[in-house]
């Protein structure tokens, strides 16, 4: 793929998308690990003299346009991350007269923010195509570094390329696309080995198909967290009150059988911690025991591996070159369940061997863990971390191959 270093964006218009879908609370962002991850491609275009156009989404949009989804908060962040202005065009249009005033208005070297792209209803719907041609009509480069949304095929992500195609610009991908292709392609399909593959998380539902890949590209594959007591049903215990997705018990099954066909090493939880009932509030003060895991009593729920799993998975890792990580071990938001969580954290923060961490809830994890800096990369890709790990092809990928 063509990168930013492969253009000299000296005198031209570069229109960046950025995923700066950052959480707010009382219009304050809260976490700005995105803005800080975007910062590299932007600085090194404002370094070629180039005028920079940066554009995002924004939360959800469900009601249409709003104060509290608008990217004001974000250009003020950037601004002082960037130690020079961000000029702001708080229009709701986006691409409208206000941005195209702007940007005509820019010196080499200036950086425009524009309001965040789905106030404009198109950026989401397959009809996006005069909005991703308004965006590129701004611009003479495109630069996709908006990893946590390749797997939108919107009008921002995707749509955009093939209008500056059109015009005879050119396409290429920012460095935190780049870092976030090398690390999670690598280790997918170019793994180190042995490579652990470690997931967890509620639903077995939700890692159908990163489940079934990575049992094929890795050597062992650790289950934890909520889906792990599906997989327990599956193997003929009984897992008392704990979550259960009762349709998926099949699947676990074939992902057993599958494993053992390949020769692939499948963990699950040798033991688990147990409370009567799930915490409420999350953080309540509860009263917790360790049992094997086909010893769960019928009126208790398993809310966390066991200290003897968390000894076993920590061994696994040990032996490990390569590691990937998705979802926490139990409900890592209460200090007394987080206990699997932090030692699979500890593990991978103490191992020399590459370890990858799948965004949204393990990210958050680690970091509030404090383990966030002993990372090989943390990725700032929620969803789109898991369609990749499930090896799908990223429409913002795609996209961005310039064609
Ligand atoms: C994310 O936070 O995962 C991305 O920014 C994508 O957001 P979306 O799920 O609202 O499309």
């Amino acid at each position: 793929k063509k990168t930013v270093d492969d253009i000299n964006a000296k005198g031209k218009r570069v229109l960046v998308r950025c995923d700066f879908n950052v959480p707010l609370k009382n219009g304050q962002i809260t976490d700005e690990t995105r803005i800080v991850a975007a910062l590299p491609t932007i600085k090194k275009l404002i370094a070629d003299g180039g005028k920079v156009i940066l554009c995002s989404h924004l939360g959800k949009v469900k009601n249409g346009p709003n104060e509290g989804e608008s990217l004001a908060p974000v250009a003020v962040r950037l601004s002082e991350k960037l130690g020079q202005p961000v000029n702001f065009v708080a229009d709701y249009n986006v691409t409208g007269e206000a941005a195209t005033k702007a940007v005509e208005a820019m010196k080499d070297g200036d950086v425009v923010l524009l309001q965040n792209t789905r106030f404009r209803g198109a950026e989401e719907t397959k009809n996006g195509e005069a909005f991703s041609k308004e965006l590129a009509d701004l611009a003479d480069i495109y630069v996709c570094d908006a990893f946590g949304s390749s797997h939108r095929a919107h009008a921002s992500v995707a749509g955009v390329t093939k209008f500056i195609t059109a015009k005879g610009g050119e396409n290429v991908v920012g460095y935190l696309m780049q870092k976030e292709i090398d690390f999670l392609g690598n280790a997918v399909e170019n793994p180190v080995r042995p490579f652990v593959a470690i997931l967890g998380g509620a639903k077995v539902a939700d890692k159908l198909n990163v489940i079934a890949n990575l049992l094929e590209k890795c050597d062992t594959l650790i289950i934890g967290g909520g889906m792990a007591y599906t997989f327990l049903k599956a193997k003929g215990y009984e897992v008392g009150t704990s979550l259960v997705d009762d349709e998926k018990i099949d699947y676990c099954k074939e992902m057993m059988a599958k494993a053992d066909k390949l020769g692939k090493k499948l963990l699950l939880p040798v033991d688990t911690t147990i409370a009567a009932a799930f915490p409420n509030p999350i953080d309540a003060e509860i009263e917790v025991s360790a049992v094997d895991s086909d010893k769960i009593p019928a009126d208790k729920m398993g809310l966390d591996i066991g200290p003897k799993t968390a000894e076993l998975y920590a061994d696994a890792v040990k032996s490990a070159k390569t590691v990937v990580w998705n979802g926490p071990m139990g409900v890592f938001e209460n200090p007394i369940l987080a206990k699997g969580t932090i030692a699979v954290a500890k593990s991978l923060a103490e191992t020399d061997a590459t370890t990858i961490i799948g965004g949204g809830d393990s990210a958050a994890a680690v970091n509030q863990l404090g383990f966030g800096d002993k990372m090989s990369h943390i990725s700032t890709g929620g969803g789109a971390s898991l369609e990749f790990l499930e090896g799908k092809e990223l429409p913002g990928v795609m996209a961005a191959d310039d064609k």
